[in-house]
C-alpha cells in the first residue's frame, strides 16, 4: 500500500516559483502581443487550457499570478486510472475546445512523465492552427530511459526525480490532491486496500 513518506517540495517554495512562472508566461504573452502588433497582426486572444483535474490547483494560482486578459477551457484527459503509478495510455474524456484558431493558447498541466498527455494534446491543438501553443507544467519528471512521446515544454516550475508525487493537485487513485505541498510515497509492501 502507498503512503505518504515525506515533503518534496513545501507550500512557501511552490508559490514563489508558480508567482515567478505566471510573471514570466504573461510577459512573455505581452512581449508577443506587441511584436505581432508591430508587424500589423492583430494578437489572438490569451486560451488557457489546464488539463483536469491534476493542473486544477496549479492554474488557479498560476493564472492569478498572470494578470492579462484570459479565458479558461479546462479539458479532461486520463492517463493513470485508479491506484495505477505509470502511464496507461491517454484517454481524451472530454473538452478539447475546437475553436482555438487564431489564439494564443497556453496549455497547462501539473506534471510531464511520459509526455503521452501533452503530446496528444499539443497536436490537438496545434492542427487547429492557433496563432501560438505554449506548453507549461509544474513539474518536469526526469526520465533516464527518455519519454515514450519527447515532448518540449516552454515552462517547468521544478525538475524532479522520477518517483511518484501527490499534492497540490496530484492525486493518487484520486486522493490527496488537497495536500498543500508535494509529497513522495513509500511503498509498504502490503496490497492496496
Ligand atoms: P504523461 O502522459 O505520462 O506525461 O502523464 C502526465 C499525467 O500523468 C499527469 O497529468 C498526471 O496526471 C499523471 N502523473 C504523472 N506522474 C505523476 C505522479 O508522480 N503523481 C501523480 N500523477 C502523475
Ligand atoms: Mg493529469
Amino acid at each position: 500500500m502507498l503512503t505518504i513518506r515525506g515533503v518534496l517540495l513545501e507550500r512557501q517554495a511552490i508559490a514563489q516559483r508558480v508567482e515567478a512562472l505566471g510573471r514570466q508566461i504573461a510577459a512573455d504573452l505581452q512581449a508577443e502581443g506587441d511584436r505581432l502588433q508591430a508587424r500589423g497582426q492583430a494578437p489572438g486572444p490569451i486560451v488557457m487550457v489546464p488539463v483536469l483535474t491534476g493542473a486544477l490547483v496549479f492554474t488557479a494560482d498560476l493564472i492569478r499570478a498572470m494578470g492579462v486578459k484570459m479565458s479558461i477551457r479546462p479539458v479532461t484527459l486520463s492517463s493513470y486510472p485508479g491506484k495505477s503509478t505509470t502511464s496507461q495510455g491517454v484517454t481524451v474524456q472530454g473538452g478539447v475546445p475546437t475553436d482555438l484558431a487564431g489564439a494564443r493558447v497556453v496549455i497547462v498541466d501539473d506534471i510531464l512523465d511520459s509526455g503521452r498527455t501533452l503530446g496528444l494534446l499539443r497536436r490537438l491543438i496545434s492542427a487547429q492552427n492557433p496563432q501560438s501553443v505554449r506548453l507549461a507544467v509544474l513539474l518536469d519528471k526526469q526520465k533516464a530511459a527518455g519519454r515514450d512521446e519527447d515532448v518540449s515544454v516552454e515552462y517547468a516550475g521544478f525538475v524532479i526525480a522520477d518517483e511518484f508525487v501527490v499534492g497540490y493537485g496530484l492525486d493518487f487513485d484520486g486522493y490527496y490532491r488537497n495536500l498543500p505541498d508535494i509529497c513522495t510515497m513509500h511503498d509498504d509492501g502490503k496490497p492496496e486496500a
